[in-house]
């Protein structure tokens, strides 16, 4: 940090990591930012763009570097784990994007690069920052879900013509999107999973990971008594247009993520009154609800970067559009691992809440390859 105590940050991987620069260039507390990425072409286009002059072509230099203080990878999958302990080994804060890694020897090999540097890890979780999912947060904390009695996450995209690493991916292997928001919201973790593998896939795409799966479906035992939770995975052929969704059921009220990604507006079921005699059940009201947006929860400064809109409009020839990525969780994202720097404190999705998120998904593939076979996951204490 500057004498001023504010943080110098190196953005790696500008792809999907682009989203993140102008927030990291407006957060109050981040003194300059560097980026990062082998491929010079985006290098130069998004350094110019945002005027950074601090490019690098090897995280190698930024690792080595005494000029950053916290690193933010964007990086492709297999590349993670490595990057993430080499992060913290050279005495930096590191935020990773999901998952924290592949393997169950991965999760624990960062949990221990944390503990040995002392430095923050935060999983740059994007599902449990949306607009939709700080909306259900406060009706849980605020008691109006009533007991929760059932968890449900689905994650459907297609990744046909993604990068290499991707072909066969283990759809569970990419699960934290739909793991997350349910052992959030109901502040529990996994500890035993059911899985099977559903589906056929074309033979090329089973070699890389020797996953024959185009979709996977889990059912959770949770640490929290008598909860469960579902979660449904597909990656390849299979016929559904994208979406990263969350269910919650309380005994007064139910949360449902819309079925077509584009509507937005969630669905919310109320329990009426205990049941009128001679009726068969109770009546249930529906409602759709938009969460609202939660600028308030940010520094104004990168308050605007939750929705799409113009960047720099001082320069109207070089304005081109920003910011909105994910239902407006980035900036929340940003903000949190940067003020959890700066009052030295554990980042919400810190090295342990990471590995129960990430370890689920990779303990549901392992249990579908035993065919649907009880697996537990580990507890990371
Ligand atoms: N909602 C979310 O949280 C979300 C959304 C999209 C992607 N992701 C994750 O973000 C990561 C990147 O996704 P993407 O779609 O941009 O991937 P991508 O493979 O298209 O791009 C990766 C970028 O990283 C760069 N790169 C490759 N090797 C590198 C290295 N050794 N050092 C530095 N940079 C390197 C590439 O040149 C490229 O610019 C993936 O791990 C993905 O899982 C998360």
């Amino acid at each position: 940090m500057d004498k001023r105590g504010k943080l110098r940050v190196a953005l790696v991987g500008l792809r999907f990591g682009g989203a993140f620069v102008p927030i990291y260039l407006h957060h109050p507390d981040v003194e300059y930012v560097g980026l990062v990425d082998p491929d010079r072409a985006a290098l130069e286009d998004l350094g110019g763009k945002f005027g950074v002059e601090r490019r690098h072509s090897d995280l190698r230099e930024v690792i080595r570097s005494r000029d950053y203080d916290a690193v933010h990878l964007v990086t492709p999958i297999p590349l993670h784990a490595e990057q993430s302990v080499a992060v913290l080994k050279s005495g930096k804060h590191c935020a990773c994007t999901v998952p924290m890694a592949t393997g169950l020897a991965d999760l624990r090999a960062i949990i221990a690069a944390q503990r040995k540097s002392g430095r923050n890890y935060m999983m740059m979780e994007t599902a449990v920052y949306t607009r939709q999912f700080l909306y259900v947060r406060e009706l849980a904390a605020a008691g109006r879900l009533g007991r929760i009695q059932l968890l449900r996450g689905a994650h459907y995209q297609d990744m046909e013509n993604w990068p290499p690493y991707w072909t066969g991916l283990p759809p569970m292997h990419y699960a934290t999107h739909a793991v997350a928001p349910g052992l959030a919201i109901a502040d529990t973790h996994a500890t035993a999973v059911h899985c099977f593998g559903s589906g056929v896939m074309r033979p090329e795409l089973h070699g890389q990971y020797g996953n024959p799966y185009p979709a996977e479906t889990a059912i959770f035992e949770l640490a929290s008594g008598n909860l469960a939770m579902e979660v449904t995975r597909s990656l390849f052929q299979t016929a559904r247009g994208y979406t990263e969704s969350f269910c919650i059921y309380g005994e007064k009220l139910a949360v449902e993520w819309p079925q077509v990604e584009e509507e937005d507006a969630l669905v919310v079921f109320s329990m009426g009154a205990a049941a009128e005699a001679g009726r068969r059940g109770r009546p249930v009201t529906t409602e759709r609800v938009s969460a609202p947006d939660r600028q308030d929860l940010l520094p104004p400064a990168i308050a605007r970067f939750t929705v799409r809109g113009k960047y720099d409009d001082s320069n109207p020839q070089k304005t081109f559009e920003a910011g909105g990525g994910h239902h407006g969780s980035h900036p929340h994202l940003v903000h949190e691992f940067v003020r959890s720097i700066v009052e030295e404190r554990k980042p919400w999705i810190d090295e342990r809440r990471a590995a129960w998120w990430t370890a689920a998904g990779i303990c549901a593939h392992q249990s579908a390859m035993k065919r649907g076979a009880r697996v537990l996951v580990p507890a990371f204490d």
